[in-house]
């Protein structure tokens, strides 16, 4: 199997002359981290924009053990996925848009300068083309990709960085959950809470993610597969999972309650990295409350709708994916 082998190109561009696939098993992937060949990095001072972004190859990063990100969390995240397409010809990206947005009204809230809407698309297109062998054979996976935006400049008191990274490095992914595309059982807890009026919950920080991971390793532990998290002033309308949003088949768009999820005929997580995963079970206060899970479900329909575009199958209507 070949090794990628950067060939010159423009500044800051890599071509690749490689074999097609890596060596992977891609009939195991999982969601685990699989180093992959490249990632791009763009800098840039506060109060400035960024420029000179550019590829390297995939390893560690130098950071200030003053870095803002490491001492006061100031940091971002993204998550998206790029395709190859079914006939062979092709790579497709989801809505990288949308993502560069999110990043930037993160920014805002997190007081960091952000990339321009192209420069995000640009960085992550240029990520997906330099690891193009990670991604996976259409049907096996995705590619993942981790856009993330931090304080890396120097900081003792409490204040924006002085520098900002922002990143993009990119692993090929199956399913998200052990039990793959199985059903999953949901647990819900209400001593602690995923977001809180007037906090980040609304934004995509780093900080939002490691303080679910205690419920989580408790949930595990008992058998479940996520924890599903309640609003946190009323303790009864349902907030998210740890890892995705959650829907109850109902129409409407509104806040749903606990006692909304006794009458659901359906509930389904769904999630960049999730995808839509049917619910077979929410446990809540030792009660186990059942969903349908058949082939009739219609999170089994909108998985395969979604997918379909995701990869090419089916028509994309809405102008949601990006062609490289
Ligand atoms: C994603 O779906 O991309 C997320 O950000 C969730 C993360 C915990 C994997």
């Amino acid at each position: 199997k070949g090794v990628a082998r950067a060939k010159g190109g423009r500044q800051g561009e890599v071509y690749l002359s490689v074999d097609e696939y890596a060596d992977v098993d891609w009939d195991k992937l999982g969601f685990r981290l699989m180093e992959t060949d490249y990632m791009y990095i763009m800098k840039c001072c506060q109060d400035d924009e960024f420029s000179h972004g550019h590829l390297n190859r995939y390893g560690n990063i130098e950071l200030s053990p003053s870095a803002g990100v490491l001492n006061y969390a100031q940091g971002l995240f993204e998550g998206l996925k790029a395709y190859r397409k079914v006939n062979g010809n092709g790579f497709l990206i989801f809505r990288p848009e949308e993502n560069a947005r999110r990043m930037q009204i993160g920014s805002d809230r997190m007081c960091m300068p952000s990339p321009s809407v192209e420069q995000f698309v640009h960085a992550v297109k240029q990520t997906v083309l330099a690891n193009k062998r990670w991604i996976p054979p259409p049907g096996k996976g995705s590619l993942y990709v981790r856009p993330l935006l931090m304080g890396s400049g120097p900081i003792l008191g409490l204040a924006p960085a002085s520098e900002y990274t922002f990143l993009v490095y990119a692993a090929p992914v199956g399913n998200y959950f052990k039990e793959g595309l199985a059903p999953i059982n949901l647990v819900i807890q209400d001593e602690s809470y995923r977001a809180t009026p007037g906090g980040t919950g609304a934004v995509k920080t780093i900080a939002n993610y490691s303080p679910v991971l205690k419920a989580q390793m408790q949930a595990k532990k008992k058998g479940f597969t996520d924890v599903l998290f309640l609003d946190a002033v009323d303790n009864k309308y349902l907030e998210e999972a740890s890892s995705c949003n959650i829907f109850i088949r109902k129409v409407d768009e509104r806040l749903v309650s606990v006692e909304d999820l006794t009458d659901a005929d359906e509930v389904f997580c769904t999630g960049t990295a999730v995808v839509v995963a049917p619910v077979n079970s929410i446990t809540y206060k030792g009660q186990r409350y059942k969903y349908n899970c058949g082939e009739d479900a219609v999170s089994r329909k909108l998985y395969k709708s979604l997918t379909d575009i995701q990869m090419g199958i089916a028509e994309d209507k809405k102008g949601w994916t990006v062609e490289i």
